[in-house]
C-alpha cells in the first residue's frame, strides 16, 4: 500500500473535488482518498505545490506513423491525403521498434496511462504486447475497391484474432472503421458485427474537411479528383445520417466532427456516442476548428487525442490541450480548462471503457504527480494553472506500480 501526499489533489470526480494538502493511498486500486489518513508503510509527501491528478488518456493515435516529421505535406486536408498514400509504404516501414518506443516515451513522460491506438496492418502489435502504457488496439478496417471486399476483410478478421489473444488487464481490443468516406459499406457491416457481438469499442474519422462533407453530400469536389485518382471510381458509397446509424447499439467515439451538422451532431447524441478533438492536427491539415460549444449544447461528451504524427509534431498530450485552451479563443479560458482536463481522464475512461480517469475508491490506480511553480491561491483557476505550466509529470503509477 502507498500513501501520496500532495499540495492539491484534483479528483476528477462527480463532484469535481479539489483537495487541498490532501492525501491517496492505493495498491493496483484506490483504497481511500482525503486527508489526515490512517498511516501506510510507504508514505511519500510530493513537496511544495505538488500536484497529484488521474494519469491521462491519449485516445486517439496512430503509431504506424510516428516515423513521420517532415515527409508529409501540411495546409491542405487532400494534398496531405494524397502525400499520405504516396508516403505510406516508406514511413510504416521506418517505423520499427526503436520508434514506437519513442513514440509510447514522449506519451509516458507527459503522464499518459493508456492510449487507443489505429492500426491498419498490425504491425506494432508485437511491439505493443510489451508497451510500458495501457493499450485500446483499434483494428482499422479501411478501402472501398469493391473486387478487394473479400480479401480486406479476411485480413481484417486475421489481425482482429491476433490482437484478441493478447487481451488483458493493460490491453484491449477496439475496432476502427476508418471514415464514411473510405469504407465500403459491407466492410462497414461485418466490421461494426464483430464488434457488436465481442462487445468492442469502435472509433470512426467523421467529417474531418470541408472536401468530405462535399463529396459525401453531392459526390463533387476535391474528393472526386482523388478518388478518380487514386481508385478509379466516384461515387460515394453512404449518406453520412446513415453513416452513424450503423453505430446504433455500440460504444462509438466519432473522431474530428468539425463539418458535422446539426442533424447529425443530433443523431451522434441520439446513438449516445462521443466525440474526439484532434485540434493540432486540424490546425495542420487546416480543415478549422470545432465548435466545442455546439458540441457541448448536444450535451455529447468530447476527448481531446493527439491524432498520431503523421498530422502533429508530438505526442505530448498536455501540450495538445495546452494548443486547444490558446486556440478556443470564444470560450473562458478558466472554465475550458476544467472541461480539458475532463476530455483526457473520465470523458476518455468512459469512451475507451477503461476503469480509469478519476480518483474514486476501486478506480485503477493510474496516477500522475508533477509540481507546480508557484503557489495557486483560487483554486477555480487551478486547472488552467495545470494546462499552462505541465509539460512532463514527476511520477506515474500505473495499476498501482511506478512507470
Ligand atoms: C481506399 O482504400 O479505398 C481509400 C483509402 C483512403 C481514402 C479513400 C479510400
Ligand atoms: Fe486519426
Amino acid at each position: 500500500m502507498t500513501k501520496l501526499k500532495a499540495d492539491y489533489i484534483l479528483t476528477m470526480d462527480k463532484n469535481y473535488t479539489i483537495l487541498k494538502n490532501g492525501e491517496i493511498i492505493f495498491d493496483e486500486k484506490i483504497v481511500e482518498i482525503g486527508k489526515n489518513l490512517k498511516e501506510c508503510e510507504r508514505e511519500i509527501y510530493l513537496g511544495e505545490n505538488s500536484v497529484v491528478m488521474p494519469a491521462l488518456i491519449n485516445s486517439h493515435i496512430h503509431l504506424e506513423f510516428s516515423s513521420n516529421k517532415t515527409h508529409l505535406e501540411y495546409g491542405d486536408f487532400i494534398n496531405w491525403l494524397h502525400s499520405v498514400i504516396e508516403n505510406r509504404e516508406e514511413l510504416f516501414i521506418s517505423c520499427k521498434g526503436e520508434c514506437f518506443k519513442k513514440a509510447i516515451e514522449e506519451m509516458k513522460k507527459s503522464g499518459v496511462c493508456a492510449f487507443g491506438e489505429i492500426s491498419s496492418t498490425g504491425n506494432d502489435l508485437r511491439y505493443l504486447k510489451h508497451s510500458p502504457l495501457k493499450v485500446v488496439y483499434f483494428n482499422e478496417i479501411i478501402g472501398t475497391t469493391p473486387a478487394a471486399v473479400d480479401m480486406l476483410y479476411q485480413d481484417f478478421l486475421a489481425r482482429v484474432e491476433e490482437s484478441l489473444k493478447l487481451q488483458n488487464d493493460k490491453f484491449k481490443v477496439g475496432i476502427s472503421i476508418h471514415s464514411p468516406y473510405s469504407v465500403h459499406p459491407i466492410l462497414m457491416e461485418k466490421a461494426i458485427n464483430i464488434a457488436k457481438t465481442k462487445n468492442l469499442p469502435l472509433q470512426a474519422h467523421f467529417m474531418e474537411s470541408k472536401a468530405e462533407r462535399r463529396w459525401l453530400d453531392k459526390g463533387e469536389g476535391e474528393f472526386k479528383l482523388f478518388f478518380e485518382k487514386h481508385f478509379k471510381n466516384a461515387k460515394p458509397l453512404i449518406k453520412p445520417i446513415e453513416f452513424i446509424e450503423k453505430f446504433k447499439d455500440t460504444k462509438t467515439t466519432f473522431v474530428h466532427c468539425v463539418y458535422a451538422n446539426d442533424k447529425e451532431l443530433q443523431k451522434i447524441k441520439e446513438i449516445n456516442a462521443s466525440i474526439i478533438h484532434c485540434p493540432v492536427s486540424n490546425r495542420l491539415l487546416n480543415v478549422g476548428l470545432l465548435d466545442l460549444e455546439r458540441v457541448k449544447n448536444y450535451t455529447i461528451d468530447y476527448l481531446v487525442a493527439t491524432d498520431g504524427l503523421s498530422s502533429n509534431y508530438s505526442l505530448n498530450l498536455f501540450k495538445e490541450i495546452r494548443a486547444a485552451l490558446l486556440m478556443h479563443v470564444n470560450l473562458h479560458p478558466k472554465y475550458l480548462a476544467i472541461d480539458l482536463l475532463k476530455s483526457v481522464t473520465t470523458n476518455a475512461a468512459k469512451a475507451l471503457d477503461l476503469n480509469n480517469g478519476s480518483l474514486e475508491e476501486g478506480k485503477d490506480a493510474d496516477i500522475i504527480s508533477f509540481k507546480l511553480p508557484g503557489k495557486v491561491k483560487n483554486l477555480d483557476l487551478l486547472p488552467l494553472q495545470i494546462i499552462l505550466h505541465t509539460n512532463e509529470v514527476q511520477k506515474l503509477f500505473i495499476n498501482g506500480k511506478e512507470t
